[in-house]
């Protein structure tokens, strides 16, 4: 089985070498609780040490916003950008109806996120994909049976493109990983990410599930800085 590397210092030896190659993984967690910087470090890791450009699809914060939050971690996406290693999707500004000036837009359907996605993968070979977040994109649709099958749809479709997809979830504080009931099922690996101990406020990772790889259960303490993000599998969290 083929490897990509996550971006993530230590997650990689945790999976025994990284992704499972052209698979979907489910990128679960609560409100902030570093979803979006862990699925961004993917493709920042995937473009500048791998040669392998990225895609990001934003439903949840306009571009700009995503942008000025990933210069604290260092990361320079406009530059990427600009040299057509990175493509980012505005799927937030039609949501929202604002105006966006931004190059490459989709509306909040699933259908046109598709379309774009593989006429993206063709135009600048892509062979990362993030989908931030798949909760907002089934949020948009109202009825429990269309939200099931439309997941069902994009997993599918993402599944037979020769990319590497992180799709982030969205979950609620010690609920469900699946909020649509099918999202852990239907993606061949989940991660969560969460904060625990409300005393020292520390971030935790768990691998849930990776199909056809063995891989450490535990919570492993995560942390992000400026300096990257890092999970540390030898340790055990104590709540200081
Ligand atoms: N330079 C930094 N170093 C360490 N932590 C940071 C830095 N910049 C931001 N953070 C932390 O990252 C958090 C946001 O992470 P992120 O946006 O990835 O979370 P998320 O799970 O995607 O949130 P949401 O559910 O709102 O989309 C902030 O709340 C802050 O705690
Ligand atoms: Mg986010």
């Amino acid at each position: 089985m083929q490897r990509v590397s996550t971006g993530i210092f230590g997650l990689n030896e945790v999976l025994g070498g990284g992704y499972p190659a052209e698979r979907t993984i489910l990128v679960a967690g609560p409100a902030g609780a570093g979803k979006s910087t862990f699925a961004l470090a993917f493709l920042v890791d995937g473009v500048l040490r791998e040669d392998e450009p990225g895609i990001y699809v934003s439903f949840d914060e306009t571009l700009d916003n995503v942008r000025a939050d990933a210069l604290s971690f260092g990361w320079n996406l406009a530059e990427l950008e600009s040299e057509g290693r990175l493509a980012m999707v505005d799927g937030f500004s039609r949501r929202a109806g604002v105006q966006s000036n931004e190059k490459y837009q989709c509306k909040l359907e699933i259908d046109e996120v598709i379309t774009m996605l593989i006429s993206l993968i063709d135009n600048i070979g892509a062979e990362r994909v993030v989908i931030d977040s798949i909760t907002a994109l089934a949020l948009g649709l109202d009825d429990e049976v269309l939200q099931r099958k439309e997941i069902l749809k994009l997993s599918a479709v993402m599944s037979s493109l020769t990319c590497t997809t992180l799709m982030v979830s969205e979950m609620k504080e010690d609920a469900e990983i699946s909020r649509f009931g099918v999202e852990e099922f239907m993606a061949q690996g989940v991660i969560v990410v969460k904060y625990v101990f409300a005393k020292s406020g520390r971030r935790t990772l768990q691998v849930r599930k990776m199909r056809g790889v063995k891989h450490n259960m535990t919570e492993l303490p995560f942390i992000m800085s400026s300096k990257g993000l890092q999970v540390f599998p030898e340790e055990t969290l104590y709540d200081l």
